[in-house]
């Protein structure tokens, strides 16, 4: 059944593996191709569940979206309006359909968007995002679980945000884009994935400067004519194959990375005793004899990714030595601590921070993915551990891990 993942530890990891698109670059690229004129092409999409809801929610909008023989997604929205609502039974199995809020308000002023669903890792509020939209002059009214957005006529504005929140700074920066005047997100998110959809803007004739600072200013063009783009490639699908080479004591030459996206991770790789090599062909990192002790503070970019949070809890549980890791982004990303526990792991949980106390080996058994980035982390303490572990409810890793299967079995793990 494709929904469980049957692993048999002990194997260290050895060999190359090529890092897919980011899915959370791709997810926002997509949603932001509606509003360019003809027909975009993105390469290096990763070929993951929450890409293939996406897509259908496109098709469902009437938008043309397709699969190419090179792999590439085709992406062409109809020369009049598209559908203004996302359907609710797609939208709710992923947090990023709510990037079409940006993208509709910004292609034709009205949004009716589902209030969208996805990982189940914390109260995730819209509340900046709508006030990105009301600044730039939409009215916002909610209801039956969805929100409507309506602008007779978008303007420019400066919106300060409370928390850098990724989402709304994506979501301000396509309504933006379009819009007539000067825009200024003030407190911006500075994610790799915000500076991709600023390039990718721009060049469809977007006026985009300093995405990657705290301070994003937009000018509005008339029109956005389509393109062909590359999408960076994913950060955290790279720290998870580079904790996997380090938890099994392993080898790996983790290729097709942008080393500078991942500085945050590999200084706390770098702590726990891995050595971490920038090479020609991309990073090659080394388990080290023992794992060290680390302690984390997730924050938003240039801080540690709470995406990385669970896998690193999974490696320093491992460690010789006690770990302290504070989650500030998202509440209920702890869920990862009993099923860790169910493989011999020692957690305690005291609010946002949890006391990882290092035990010399894990055992296999059976865990539940209860979110995208858990199920990760489950992959790699399994990986380690003494005996067969099954995961259920892996279909959460299959959201955003492409061929997960294939490039751990191309790296000598035993996984099915
Ligand atoms: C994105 C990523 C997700 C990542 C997260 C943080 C995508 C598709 N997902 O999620 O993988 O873990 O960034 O790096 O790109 N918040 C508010 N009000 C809002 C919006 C957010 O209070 O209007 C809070 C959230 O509750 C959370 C924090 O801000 O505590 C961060 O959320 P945000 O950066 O918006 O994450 P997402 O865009 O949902």
């Amino acid at each position: 059944m494709k929904d469980i993942l049957v692993i048999e530890g002990g194997q260290p990891l050895y060999g190359n593996v090529h890092i897919s698109g980011a899915k959370n670059a791709g997810l926002v690229l997509i949603a932001a191709s509606i509003m360019a004129e003809g027909e975009t092409i993105l390469d290096n999409v990763p070929r993951i569940c929450d890409v293939e809801v996406m897509v259908q929610i496109l098709n469902e909008m009437g938008v043309k979206a397709f699969w190419n023989e090179d792999d590439s997604l085709s992406i062409i929205p109809p020369a009049t309006t598209v559908k203004t609502q996302t359907p609710y039974e797609l939208a709710k199995k992923l947090r990023a359909s709510n990037l079409f809020l940006g993208a509709l308000l910004g292609r034709q002023g009205e949004a009716i968007v589902s209030l969208p669903g996805g990982c189940d890792i914390g109260s995730r509020p819209m509340d900046l995002h709508l006030k990105g939209a009301q600044a730039l002059g939409a009215d916002i009214d909610i209801e039956h679980g969805y929100i409507y957005a309506r602008a007779l006529q978008m303007h420019g504005s400066r919106v300060y945000l409370d928390f850098p929140s990724v989402g709304a700074t994506e979501n301000i920066m396509m309504m933006a884009v379009k819009t007539p005047g000067l825009s200024i997100i003030e407190n911006a998110a500075k994610e790799p994935e915000i500076v991709d959809l600023a390039n990718f803007l721009n060049s469809m004739g977007g006026k985009i400067r300093g995405a990657g600072t705290d301070l994003i200013k937009i000018e509005g063009v008339p029109v956005l004519n389509a393109c062909r783009y590359t999408i960076i490639p994913d950060r955290i699908e790279a720290g998870t194959y580079m904790i996997a080479a380090a938890i099994t004591g392993g080898e790996v030459l983790v290729e097709n990375v942008i080393p500078t996206h991942l500085h945050p991770i590999v200084a706390k790789l770098q702590e726990t005793g891995a050595t971490v090599q920038e090479t020609e062909q991309g990073l090659l990192v080394k388990g080290g004899q023992r794992i060290l002790p680390a302690d984390i503070k997730t924050l938003p970019y240039p801080g540690f990714p709470t995406d990385m949070q669970s896998q690193m809890m999974a490696l320093l549980s491992l460690a010789e030595g006690t770990s302290v890791i504070v989650e500030n982004v998202f509440e209920n990303r702890f869920q990862i601590v009993d099923e860790l526990k169910r493989m011999g792991a020692k957690i305690k949980l005291e609010g946002h921070s949890a006391i990882v106390e290092g035990t010399p080996s894990l055992y296999g058994a059976r865990v539940k993915a209860t979110d995208l980035r858990a199920g990760a982390a489950l992959v790699l303490s399994a990986l380690a551990a003494r005996g067969e572990t099954t995961i259920e409810e892996a279909i959460h890793i299959f959201r955003g891990y492409e061929d997960i299967e294939t490039k751990l079995k191309s790296l000598g793990a035993k996984i099915k």
